[in-house]
């Protein structure tokens, strides 16, 4: 799967490439922030590689690369939450963040979620990600606010921010969070969210 937006390409990273996305993957700062907040080695990152490459829907996972850009910058991809609506996600490396290119591709793969049919589309972020509210706002999806997590969330973090895009007849997603929330069990964790930008920490800002 490939797609093209004015300054980059999407497409699946290659085994050559393992370096790079080990050089993204094992950093705290970056994996902090994600579902899976442990840093990979490498052979998990050419394993991740060698599944991705097979991707061709939802989940897909594709390496943003910049136009004349000798590496990929990050990735962005699209997966589906436990019940059945896809989900974005994104991260750069940080020698590659503030230039645009993790908003330009977020907007092409929310299009492409959207053009699905599904009747929602989520992201989801601790309450503190700046960064990634931020690309949701620039990319026109709905700010749903600080809100127990049914998918993510434990008994010690049981906050995130939720944005959404949703078609006019499908259920809104402020009624699938309370329906999925009042099912939800939280599991217990230990893991201390990270340290945002400018020190903020869990849950941040309202
Ligand atoms: C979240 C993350 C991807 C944001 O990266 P980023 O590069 O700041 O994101 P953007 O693509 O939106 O780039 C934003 C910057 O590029 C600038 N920019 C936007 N369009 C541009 C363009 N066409 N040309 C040049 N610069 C541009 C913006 O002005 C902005 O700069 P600012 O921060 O000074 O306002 C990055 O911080 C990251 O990888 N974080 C860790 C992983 C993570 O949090 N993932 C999400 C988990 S939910």
């Amino acid at each position: 799967m490939v797609i093209t937006t004015r300054r980059t390409v999407l497409r699946p990273w290659q085994p050559a490439e393992a370096d790079r996305l080990h050089d993204i993957l094992r950093r705290p700062e970056v994996t902090g922030w994600l579902g899976d907040a442990r840093p990979a080695t490498r052979e998990q990152v050419e394993d991740m590689i060698a599944r991705h490459l097979e991707d061709d829907g939802i989940p897909v996972c594709l390496a943003i690369v910049p136009t004349g850009a000798p590496a990929p910058a990050g990735s962005v991809m699209v997966d589906r939450l436990s019940h059945g609506d896809p989900q974005l996600g994104w991260y750069l490396h940080p020698d590659a963040q503030g230039n645009g290119w993790a908003t330009e591709a977020a907007a092409a793969m929310l299009d492409y979620a959207v053009g699905t049919g599904a009747p929602r589309v989520w992201a989801g972020m601790w309450p503190h990600n700046r960064g990634s509210a931020a690309i949701c706002r620039r990319i026109g999806m709905v700010d749903l606010g600080r809100r127990e997590d049914p998918w993510y969330g434990t008994v010690e973090y049981p906050l995130a921010r939720h944005f959404c895009v949703w078609q006019p007849d499908a259920e809104h997603p402020l009624d699938v969070l309370d329906r999925l929330n009042a099912e939800a069990t939280l599991p217990h964790t230990t893991e201390e969210p990270p340290v945002g930008p400018d020190g903020w920490t869990y849950p941040g800002p309202p």
